[in-house]
């Protein structure tokens, strides 16, 4: 077993097989996307292999009841979400992040201002904690459900939480992530862990991880990060509630 609270200088396939059956409550997986075939891989059948080798390991590791969220956009991710049903995994969620403040000058096609995280669970049976956010309109009472398109801007090199890593995921997503689908003292795994956002919301809410990057600059970077969390902070607010908001929005509407 790898040591815990660290990101290891190691690629994901290798470091996934040093990992004990059943002993993980959450993947997180936001690989390189293939996208116009920039990255690594040129071709799709090329890309869905690897993704396969990978994903089988991220079966082996997570507990029955545990949860493996996937990052990417169509139609690549079409391709992985059939492999993946036909690995067994359970089919949960398909949660959209609208990049509120992403358009392109371009007059030939609608902007990519989307990202997907697909949610599968390795059984039917899933570690759910339910997280509501306050109710702006009041129908229903104060909370509501917070479904699936969450709106966040992206996470440039000037956003205040942003690194110099390009493809930084905000911070209040991974902690909602790790929140609902984890319990205090879970151990959560990312693969892909870039610039430490994963690592950020375990510590911040008292998980424990382990973490891959093959890139050395950008595990300083997270790091670094890291070390400026404290564990267990307030947690972040916004979209995404906490407690105190959702007592402050029972208190306004009293009045
Ligand atoms: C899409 S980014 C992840 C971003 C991350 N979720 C964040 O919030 O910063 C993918 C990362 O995977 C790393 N990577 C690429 N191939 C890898 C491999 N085979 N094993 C481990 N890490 C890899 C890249 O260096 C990159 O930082």
């Amino acid at each position: 077993m790898l040591e815990t609270n660290k990101i290891h200088k190691i690629d994901a396939l290798t470091g996934l097989q040093k990992i004990d059956n059943e002993s993980v409550r959450l993947v997180f997986a936001d690989p390189p996307y293939n996208l116009l075939g920039l990255d690594m891989f040129v071709d799709v059948q090329g890309y869905k292999s690897w993704v396969h080798r990978w994903a089988e390991e991220v079966k082996r590791i997570l507990k029955w009841d545990g949860t493996f969220i996937l990052c990417g956009r169509p139609p690549i991710l079409c391709h992985l979400l059939v492999d993946m049903l036909e690995l067994g995994f359970v089919f949960r969620e398909w949660i959209t992040w609208h990049k509120v403040d992403s358009i392109t000058a371009s007059k030939e096609y609608h902007s990519y201002n989307y990202e997907i995280f697909a949610v599968f669970s390795k059984w039917t049976d899933r570690v759910y904690n339910h997280i509501p956010v306050p109710s702006k309109s009041g129908n229903y009472g104060t909370e509501r459900n917070a479904g699936s398109i969450w709106e966040h801007c992206k996470i440039s090199s000037h956003h205040k939480e942003g690194t110099k890593h390009p493809t930084q995921k905000p911070i209040k997503f991974l902690d909602r992530f790790v929140r609902t689908y984890t319990n205090k003292g879970d151990l959560v795994v990312d693969m892909f862990m870039g610039s430490g956002t994963t690592a950020v919301a375990c510590k911040q809410n008292k998980r424990d991880f382990v973490g891959f990057e093959i890139n050395g600059d950008y595990i300083k970077m997270a790091e670094s990060r890291l070390s400026e969390t404290p564990s267990h902070e307030t947690l972040p607010i916004g979209n995404f509630a906490t407690q105190k908001d959702l007592i402050s929005v029972k208190e306004e509407n009293q009045k």
